[in-house]
């Protein structure tokens, strides 16, 4: 029945509310499986020891607010978070982008790090989640960078067309709506950009569709994920070895993985 309910839902409502009530639960979902796992007290006791500061990475110095403190953020917080993509963000943190879209910003790590970062570029972040565009707001305001960054709902290709400048970067985590944002009607209004997507579906490789959308515009680097060695961080050297493992844990399928899209123009 529960199956039913949503396919109806998906079909009969428009994609930006039905994307907003999917995203609720799942963080719901999410937040509960934490706190029964013990990923929250692991937060709590990470953050009494370490603080909210992002201790490493392109990212480092970014502060936390407590409003993000439920969540398993550890990762985040030492700089492990996603560490596959250092070398991506590194290179693109002193592009003189001219504006930057990070679709499905969660509470900020990258909307309001790049915010933080760039020099040049206006950082537009989407989530269709209410809860993360106020912790989003929240940090951006802690980092002292809320006059650099605009918060808004739903991502559709429609606002890309209407509103994102040459020579941005586009950041893309959405959950599967980057086969939409990605589409072949769609790629032509970033051939001047720079993107990074998570892909949802199947591992990266040169035969996925997204791959094939982009390659005559973009040289495209394949990035799978991997498992992050705890050992790399000294700041957890005391807490035990289980405790340690889920620290770095990004909780990802292990197939899971990204492609780093850069603009043949802009080179
Ligand atoms: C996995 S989370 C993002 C995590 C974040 N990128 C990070 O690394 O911290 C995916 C988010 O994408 C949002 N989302 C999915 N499709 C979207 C769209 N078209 N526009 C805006 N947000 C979207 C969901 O609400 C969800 O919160």
């Amino acid at each position: 029945v529960k199956t039913l309910i949503k396919k109806i839902l998906e079909k009969t409502l428009p994609p930006s509310i039905y994307l907003g009530l999917q995203a609720a639960n799942a963080r719901r979902y999410i937040q509960k499986f934490e706190k029964e796992e013990g990923y929250r007290d692991l937060n709590l006791k990470y953050e009494s020891i370490v603080g909210r500061v992002v201790q490493a990475g392109p990212f480092h110095g970014l502060k936390y607010t407590e409003l993000t403190s439920e969540r398993h953020i550890t990762q985040r917080l030492l700089g492990a978070y996603e560490s596959e993509l250092h070398p991506a963000f590194e290179a693109c943190v002193d592009k003189p982008y001219s504006s930057v879209l990070d679709v499905g910003c969660a509470e900020g790590y990258y909307a309001v790090g790049m915010a933080m970062k760039s020099k040049s570029a206006h950082i537009h972040a989407f989530d269709t989640d209410p809860w993360a565009r106020k912790v989003c707001r929240a940090m951006a305001k802690l980092n002292g960078v809320e006059n650099k960054l605009s918060i808004h709902g739903f991502c559709s290709p429609e606002w890309i067309r209407a509103n994102m400048p040459p020579r941005s970067l586009v950041i893309s985590d959405c959950e599967g709506y980057e086969f939409v944002l990605f589409a072949p009607e769609n790629v032509e209004q970033f051939k001047s950009c720079d993107l990074i997507i998570e892909l949802h579906d199947k591992a990266p490789s040169e035969e996925h569709p997204i791959y094939r959308n982009l390659e005559n515009t973009h040289e495209i680097l394949i990035i799978p994920s991997k498992t992050h060695d705890p050992k790399q961080y000294p700041q957890i050297k005391d807490f035990s070895e289980e405790e340690q493992k889920r620290c770095v844990d990004d909780m990802r399928h292990s197939w899971q993985g990204w492609l780093f899209a850069k603009s043949r123009e802009q080179r």
